[in-house]
C-alpha cells in the first residue's frame, strides 16, 4: 500500500505466511521499533526529567550505539522472520544526521510494508522531503498540547510551538501521511487542553491519538491518579462531538479508534492502562545499542551487539532472533498491579532507551 517495495518471495502473502514466528503465547512476530539514539532535544518530564538528564548525564557514545549497517542486519533478519513494519523511534531519530541514509536501507528491504517514524518533529520541517524521497512512508508526532504554556512543561522547557506545526506542515507536503498525533495526558497537566487540539486537527486528516500516561521506567514518578482513563476522555469528547468506534486497521493495532460524526476524521485512544492489549502484542524493540526487548516494560533483553560484532552471519543472528521470540510469554499490562509498590520497584528499561 506505501511507497516502493521490492519483489521477492518475501513479499508474496503466501510465503510469509510460512515465515510466522510465534511466541509462547502464540503471538507472531510483526513488528520491529529501533530506537536509533537515547538521545533528544526535549526533556519531557514523564520521559527524560531535566533533574536526571542534565549536562553531565553519559548518553551513549557512538562506539556503544549500533551502526547502520548494524541495525540494517537485524532489520534484515527479523524481516525474514515475519516482520513487515519498522518504526523509527529514539530519543529523538532526527538527531541522527544520517537518517534518510539509513531509511533507504530500510525502505529496500523485502517484505516491510509499512515504515514509520516517531519524532517530536522539532527538526522535521527541513528533513521531511528527503526523508519522504528516501522511502519513509509516514510519520507519527508526539505533540501534547497547543497551549504555549503547557506544551513548554510538558517538552521540559525546550519545545517551541510554531516549529513542531512547521514540522507537520512539511511532513504533510511530503506526503508522509497518515500523519499521527500521539498525545500523552497527565491529569491536573494537560488534559484541559485535549479538546482545544482535537479541534485544531480536526477536519486536517491527521489522526489525534490520546494516550494513558504509562508507568515505563522508573523515573517518572507515574501514580494512577495521573491517569485518565480512555473511557474517561472519551466521554469529554462525545459531549462536544459525537463519535462513533470504526474496527481495527490490523490485527494487534493500539489504539482504539473512532470516527466524527460529522466527518471531520478519526481520533485514537491507547489505553494501555486501563484496557492492555497483550493478547496480540507483536512488537519487538531493539534499543540502539543492540539490546532486543520483547515488552515495553522488561526488566531485561539480549544483547545482539556482541554476537554481531563477533562476526554472527543472518543464518545465526535468525536462530538468536526466533529463539528469543519462541520463549517470549511477556504480557506485563494484563498483569500490571497500580496497588502493587513492588510492581514498580522492577527495574524496567526507560522509554528513552526503547523508544516508546
Ligand atoms: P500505528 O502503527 O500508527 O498504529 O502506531 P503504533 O501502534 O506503532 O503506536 P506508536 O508507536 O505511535 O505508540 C503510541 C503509544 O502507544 C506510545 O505511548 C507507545 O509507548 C504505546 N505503545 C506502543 N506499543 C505498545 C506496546 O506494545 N505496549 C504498550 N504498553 N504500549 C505501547
Ligand atoms: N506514557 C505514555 N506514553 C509515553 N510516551 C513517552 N513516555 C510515555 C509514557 N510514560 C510516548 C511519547 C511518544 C511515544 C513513542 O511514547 O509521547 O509519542
Ligand atoms: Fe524526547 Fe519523546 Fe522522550 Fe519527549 S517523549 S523526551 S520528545 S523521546
Ligand atoms: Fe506488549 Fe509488553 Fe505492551 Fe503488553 S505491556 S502490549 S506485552 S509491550
Amino acid at each position: 500500500m506505501h511507497g516502493m517495495t521490492s519483489h521477492s518471495k518475501a513479499d508474496d502473502p503466501i510465503s510469509r505466511e510460512s515465515t510466522r514466528t510465534l511466541d509462547a503465547l502464540d503471538r507472531p512476530l510483526h513488528d520491529l521499533r529501533i530506537s536509533l539514539l537515547d538521545r533528544c532535544n526535549f526533556r519531557c518530564p514523564y520521559c527524560m526529567p531535566e533533574t536526571e538528564f542534565h549536562a553531565d548525564y553519559e548518553f551513549l557514545t557512538r562506539a556503544q550505539r549500533l551502526t547502520h549497517d548494524e541495525m540494517l542486519m537485524v532489520a534484515r533478519v527479523a524481516s525474514g522472520l515475519g516482520v513487515s513494519k519498522i518504526r523509527l523511534t529514539g530519543g529523538e531519530p532526527l538527531l541522527d544526521k544520517k537518517l534518510p541514509e539509513l531509511v533507504k536501507g530500510l525502505s529496500g528491504l523485502p517484505g516491510v510494508d509499512d515504515l514509520a517514524l516517531t519524532t517530536n518533529a522539532t527538526l522535521l520541517a527541513p528533513l521531511a522531503g528527503a526523508l519522504a524521497d528516501a522511502g519513509l512512508h509516514r510519520v507519527t508526532i508526539s505533540l501534547d498540547s497547543l497551549d504555549e504554556d503547557v506544551f513548554r512543561t510538558m517538552s521540559g522547557g525546550r519545545g517551541n510551538l510554531t516549529t513542531v506545526l512547521a514540522g507537520i506542515e512539511a511532513a504533510e507536503k511530503a506526503g508522509l501521511s497518515p500523519i499521527k498525533i500521539n498525545v500523552v495526558v497527565e491529569r491536573g497537566v494537560n488534559d484541559h487542553t485535549v479538546l482545544d487540539l482535537l479541534e485544531h486537527f480536526r477536519g486536517s486528516g491527521h489522526i489525534v491519538r490520546l494516550i494513558e500516561f504509562m508507568d515505563v521506567g522508573n523515573r517518572n514518578g507515574w501514580r494512577m491518579e495521573q491517569v485518565v482513563p480512555s473511557r474517561e476522555l472519551l466521554e469529554r469528547v462525545q459531549e462536544r462531538w459525537p463519535v462513533t468506534p470504526v474496527g481495527r486497521n490490523y490485527p494487534g493495532e493500539v489504539a482504539r479508534r473512532y470516527a466524527y460524526v460529522d466527518g471531520a476524521g478519526e481520533i485514537g485512544f491507547i489505553s494501555s492502562v486501563t484496557e492492555a492489549f497483550c493478547g496480540s502484542c507483536s512488537r519487538a524493540r531493539l534499543s540502539a545499542d543492540g539490546v532486543l526487548y520483547t515488552c515495553l516494560f522488561a526488566t531485561q533483553g539480549t544483547d545482539l551487539r556482541e554476537p554481531i560484532r563477533n562476526g554472527a552471519d543472518d543464518d545465526e543472528l535468525g536462530d538468536i532472533l526466533s529463539r528469543i521470540w519462541l520463549q517470549r510469554a511477556d504480557r506485563y499490562s494484563e498483569l500490571r498491579r497500580p496497588d502493587v509498590a513492588e510492581h514498580h520497584a522492577l527495574s524496567k528499561v526507560e522509554m528513552y532507551r526503547i523508544g516508546g
